[in-house]
């Protein structure tokens, strides 16, 4: 490799040395290849010598070959020969490159610019301290331009270097330098950018990357090599309150218990007072390690601390600074980019990742999404792939977090699909909503076991599922006629009729369904708590809903009955001719012919409707509710 150290030759062990200690500078680019975005991190790798001798010499042969730039090196070829191969059915990537200089190492974040890699950009812009947003002077501060800027912004990156490219083009005139700032420093004082600094530059012509130009007299700034190798990173410093998400208890023997994990920001020392959150226990730091003892770690550092009382601590905590603890909610606004094919849908539940921790969260309300060219607020009932919406989220259990304005790694979340394990967002916490902090559990003292006691049963939940037209309102409503018969307490929720009051403002959608199956899985569980043995009778054509109504129960109390019908059979049955109607186009939205049905993996209970009559059907459930020794007291 062509590098700069000659040290790297006589002395490997020096210049590895100085390598680990020069500082890290994490960018991106944004920017489309029309706008040179190729020809300018060609052209840093080759400048800083990051191309290999053999990289070189085929890059030589190929500039000729293709004639684009004359007898001169096309570095657009470097980057863009790296980048045919990466596109190639991947979803989200961000192709990170190296290089380093004599002052400073890099990692640049280069992802395509089009508004269909917007998770894309938002994954390369999400661990960057700068961005470096390019303008091709010729066209000026373009509908992308804002886009990238927005999301560079709301990533929380401060620091832009505008570059403004292809000079040359237009003679390297001030005017247009000078007009393209105007515009853009109008557009981005509506976004949270701190600072921005505007280089003329040609990256084809090397104006102003490494050394000052000549076209440019009039220009006075760095150049943008220059700026890159000198600019203060404000990153998650050490004068930031501390935190160490804890990854993992390490307990080799009864003497030793360690919580290690990296430090997300500040620093720590032994003796420090440190709070566990969300427990807010406090207690102090006795050793910090990492293979030994250190007077000291801080941010980035992966550690172990020791603490000095036996205090409950595990994965998922956040070990705090006393001063400065990290605040503590389960409900927050939050901003979400959606990045999944499968729509995001309000109401539906995910799982949340915030740091160390997961736990289950689902958006209570998407309030709207933001049109990322023109920044427009725009209502909305669902986010598709690449959309980012303003959404309220609500957790199953409080975690301790920051806004993400202040930290990114305690702020920032990723949401993962239940089913099928994908990550589906990442969001951004701003702040707790209040009405969670004002609402308590009120304590009562008639208990679900006591009120079921009373009644001769257990409390449950019988769930069932399947098409339109399967027979679930049938069998359910022999299972209930039994269990009357048999002195036992039960209530009926059916689709058509619970359609017909507390959901009479919801339709067929994929969001309306979603609410449709949470408000009756929560009713459910109040008849529960009743006492009671409830049947739900509801198509709930989707496994992450129905998942969702068994979390609200016990393990042992919800028992989901597949009512299974081909569809074909139950399009013969058809006893309310919907099935005609649909196949006539006259119903949107039907399941099973224009809205999919997830059939349950492992039901408790599988009917096949086709071998078995409803009144067998019916025994059969009543015994296995026997069997299970729901029908008994406690
Ligand atoms: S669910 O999918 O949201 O669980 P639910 O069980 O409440 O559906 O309601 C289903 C009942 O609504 C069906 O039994 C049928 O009578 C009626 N219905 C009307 N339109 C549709 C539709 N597009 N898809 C399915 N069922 C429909």
């Amino acid at each position: 490799m062509a590098h700069v150290s000659d040290l790297i030759a006589t002395d490997i062990d020096a210049y590895l040395k100085q390598h680990e200690t020069k500082s890290l500078l994490r960018f991106i680019t944004c920017g489309s290849v029309d706008d040179g975005k190729s020809t300018l991190i060609g052209r840093l790798l080759y400048d800083s010598k990051m191309v290999f001798d053999d990289q070189l010499a085929a890059l030589q042969a190929d500039s000729k070959r293709m004639g684009t730039q004359g007898q001169n090196i096309d570095f657009a070829l470097l980057v863009d020969g790296l980048a045919a191969e990466r596109e190639q059915g991947i979803t989200i990537d961000v192709a990170y490159r190296f290089f380093s200089t004599d002052k400073r190492k890099f990692i640049v974040a280069d992802t395509p610019g089009h508004e269909q890699y917007t998770r894309n950009m938002v994954t390369g812009a999400s661990t960057a301290d700068l961005a470096i947003i390019l303008i091709d002077a010729r066209r000026g501060v373009l509908t992308q331009t804002r886009r990238h800027s927005y999301l560079v912004s709301l990533l929380g990156i401060r620091q832009v270097i505008l570059a403004i490219n292809k000079l040359d083009l237009v003679n390297y005139s001030r005017e247009v330098f000078d007009r393209i700032l105007g515009d853009y420093t109008a557009f981005s004082s509506q976004l949270d950018i701190e600072k921005i600094i505007p280089i003329p530059i040609s990256a084809l012509a090397g104006d102003n990357i490494t050394e000052r130009s000549g076209n440019t007299p009039w220009y006075t700034g760095p150049t943008l090599m220059g700026h890159l190798e000198t600019v203060e990173i404000a990153s998650l410093s050490r004068t930031a309150p501390f935190r160490m998400p804890v990854q993992w208890v390490n307990r080799p023997n009864l003497d030793f218990r360690g919580f290690s994990g990296l430090v997300s920001s500040g620093t720590v020392h032994p003796g420090d007072l440190v709070k566990i959150m969300p427990s807010a226990r406090q207690t102090r730091v006795a050793r910090v390690l990492i293979d030994s003892d250190l007077p000291y770690a801080t941010a980035g550092q992966s550690i172990t601390v020791t603490l000095e009382d036996e205090v409950d601590c595990s994965r998922g905590d956040v070990i705090c600074g006393a001063e400065h603890p990290a605040e503590v909610s389960d409900q927050f606004e939050t901003t979400i980019v959606w990045m999944h094919d499968t729509p995001m849908l309000p109401g539906r539940s995910y799982l949340l990742k915030i740091g160390t921790k997961t736990v289950a969260a689902s958006v209570t309300a998407l309030k709207h999404k933001v049109n990322v060219n023109t920044l427009e607020q725009v209502a909305a009932r669902q986010l598709e792939l690449n959309e980012i919406g303003l959404c309220n989220i609500s957790l199953d259990q409080p975690v301790a977090f920051d806004p993400y304005s202040d930290n990114r790694d305690t702020g920032g979340f990723i949401l993962i699909d239940r089913v099928s394990n994908e990550t589906v967002a990442a969001g951004l916490i701003h702040f707790a909503l209040r009405r969670a902090q004002n609402i308590h559990w009120q304590a009562v003292d008639v208990s679900r076991a006591a009120r079921a006691a009373q009644k001769g049963q257990r409390a449950c939940v019988l769930w069932f599922t399947g098409l339109s037209g399967a027979g679930k309102s049938t069998v359910a409503n022999l299972v209930e006629k039994r269990l009357f018969a048999l002195g036992r307490h039960s209530t009926m929720l059916d689709g058509d009729n619970v359609r017909h009051g507390l959901n009479r403002d919801l339709g067929f959608t994929d969001t309306d369904r979603v609410e449709n199956i949470r408000r009756v899985g929560e009713v459910a569980r109040l008849m529960a708590d009743a006492g009671l043995i409830v049947l739900v009778s509801f198509i709930s054509p989707f496994r992450s809903e129905r998942q969702m109504a068994r979390d609200l129960m016990a393990e042992g109390e919800f028992l989901e009955v597949f009512v299974d019908a081909p569809l074909a059979v139950a399009e013969t049955r058809d006893p309310k001719g919907l099935y005609k109607k649909a196949r006539r186009g006259e119903i949107k939205h039907f399941t099973g012919i224009s809205s999919p049905y997830e059939a349950p993996e492992t039901p408790e209970l599988h009917i096949d409707t086709t071998k078995l009559k409803p009144e067998d059907a019916a025994e059969l459930i009543v015994a296995q509710l026997q069997a299970r020794g729901l029908l008994e007291g406690a």
